[in-house]
């Protein structure tokens, strides 16, 4: 969790919050508890659906990563660090990972 609240301080004090694009039709915005005051501050991501569908046959996540159902997913930075749900790909092989500038990537906010 300190490695992750470093994350957030870094990516708030960097100003990639402001300019983001917000959630399309086909989207799935995520959904987050309320939670630590750092955790509020960034936007909560989006899963562009689309952008994996016309690249993954439906197999690919569902339902080895992840139920076929908006919500029913509980994804985490330590999950997703640890090469776990969104992580399995975006790890800097199969696509672009976690970084600072690609937070805003996913965090886009609703
Ligand atoms: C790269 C991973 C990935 C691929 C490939 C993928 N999905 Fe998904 N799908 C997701 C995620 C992530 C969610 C959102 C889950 C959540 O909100 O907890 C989702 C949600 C869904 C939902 C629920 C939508 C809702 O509003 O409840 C359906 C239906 C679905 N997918 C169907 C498909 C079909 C059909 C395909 C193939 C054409 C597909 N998915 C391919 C990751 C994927
Ligand atoms: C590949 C997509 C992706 C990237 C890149 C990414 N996140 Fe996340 N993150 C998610 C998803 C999905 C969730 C769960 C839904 C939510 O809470 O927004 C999440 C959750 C979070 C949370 C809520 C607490 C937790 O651990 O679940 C924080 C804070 C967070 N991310 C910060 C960051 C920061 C800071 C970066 C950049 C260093 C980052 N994220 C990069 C997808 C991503
Ligand atoms: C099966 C592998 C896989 C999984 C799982 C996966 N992604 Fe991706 N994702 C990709 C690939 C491949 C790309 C395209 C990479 C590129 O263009 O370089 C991508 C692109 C993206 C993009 C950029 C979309 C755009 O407009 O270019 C976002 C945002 C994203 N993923 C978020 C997520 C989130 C959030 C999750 C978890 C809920 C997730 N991905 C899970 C493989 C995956």
């Amino acid at each position: 969790m300190a490695r992750l609240s470093r994350l957030v301080a870094v990516f708030l004090i960097a100003g990639l919050v402001t300019g983001t694009a917000h959630a399309v039709l086909g989207d799935i915005p995520f959904k987050r508890k309320k939670g630590a005051e750092a955790e509020a501050s960034v936007p909560v991501a989006v899963f562009p659906h689309w952008v994996h569908r016309i690249r993954y046959k439906c197999y690919a996540c569902h339902s080895a990563l992840f139920e076929m159902k908006a919500g029913a997913n509980k994804v985490t930075m330590e999950a997703i660090m640890a090469g776990k749900s969104c992580g399995t790909c975006h790890n800097g092989k199969t696509a672009w990972a976690v970084s600072f500038d690609t937070c805003a990537r996913c965090h886009r906010g609703q």
